[in-house]
């Protein structure tokens, strides 16, 4: 790590990194294969980024896998990512297991197909007592959905409206006890949201790199993290005056 991170790394190791996986699709244009060889492609670069997520002492990983958008995809890719779901956890739930991963899932369940769900309840299940990372897998997830879904579930339950507090939304969102993501990072170059994390995102801070997330290697993971150390978090504050990084 960099020699800021040496300084005080349990100040600058972010303790929640979130990921726009973007570029699978471009990654497998550039080499004139099919968009799903992209994923499949991004799908061997998520398992080296978890194991670096260890490796690194990062306590929570949230990864966008599948948004509420892009049911709107050609058939053929999203029956692909359903399938690399459903493989993932076939495949990898033992080894996610041994390295002490706890899966979580945020978004809808219900809308996918009744034996995926399971496989999803399966792995959240069998992993639910690990410490060693968090992973939360966000399939069918949008952030304007997940805030409707949290408003639905204030009002079923009763909740008086001077009862609404920051502190109480967030324990109605899909990440309920997951600290905010102190770092987004997203792929591929592009500058949006994308509905992603939209009431967690308050204050984290931003990494935007025009590598293409299949080519994200570890390397270029280690980037993002020295880049966060040097960030002085100011949450609408003024600076830290013993802060000796850059304060822009
Ligand atoms: C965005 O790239 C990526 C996605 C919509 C899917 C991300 C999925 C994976 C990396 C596979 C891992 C999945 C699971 C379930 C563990 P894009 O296709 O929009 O790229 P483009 O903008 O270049 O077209």
């Amino acid at each position: 790590m960099s020699t800021t991170s040496q300084q005080d790394p349990a100040k600058q190791v972010p303790r929640h990194v979130a990921i726009i996986m973007d570029g699978n699709g471009r990654w497998a244009l550039k080499r004139r294969l099919p968009r799903l060889a992209g994923h499949k492609a991004g799908t061997e670069n998520l398992r080296r980024i978890i194991k670096a997520c260890v490796e690194f002492g990062i306590g929570y990983l949230t990864i966008y896998a599948f948004s509420t958008e892009n049911w709107g995809r050609p058939r053929e890719e999203v029956q692909g990512l359903m399938r690399i779901l459903e493989d993932v956890i076939d495949k990898e739930l033992s080894e996610l297991n041994q390295q002490g991963v706890q899966i979580r899932h945020l978004g809808r369940l219900d809308q996918l197909a009744p034996a995926l769900q399971k496989k999803v309840l399966d792995a959240v299940n069998t992993t639910r007592n690990n410490t060693q990372l968090v992973l939360n897998v966000a399939f069918n997830y949008g952030g304007r959905d997940e805030i409707v879904h949290a408003i639905q579930q204030m009002l079923i339950d009763g909740i008086k409206p001077e009862s609404v507090t920051p502190d109480l939304v967030s324990k109605y969102m899909y990440t309920a006890g997951v600290p905010d993501p102190d770092l987004i990072i997203r792929t591929s170059g592009e500058l949006r949201i994308s509905n992603f994390l939209i009431w967690q995102a308050a204050y984290s801070e931003w990494y935007v790199t025009p590598i293409f997330w299949p080519d994200f290697s570890k390397d270029e993971f280690r980037k993002a993290l020295d880049e966060y150390a040097s960030r002085d978090r100011r949450y609408g504050k003024v600076a830290d005056p013993d802060f000796e990084g850059s304060n822009v």
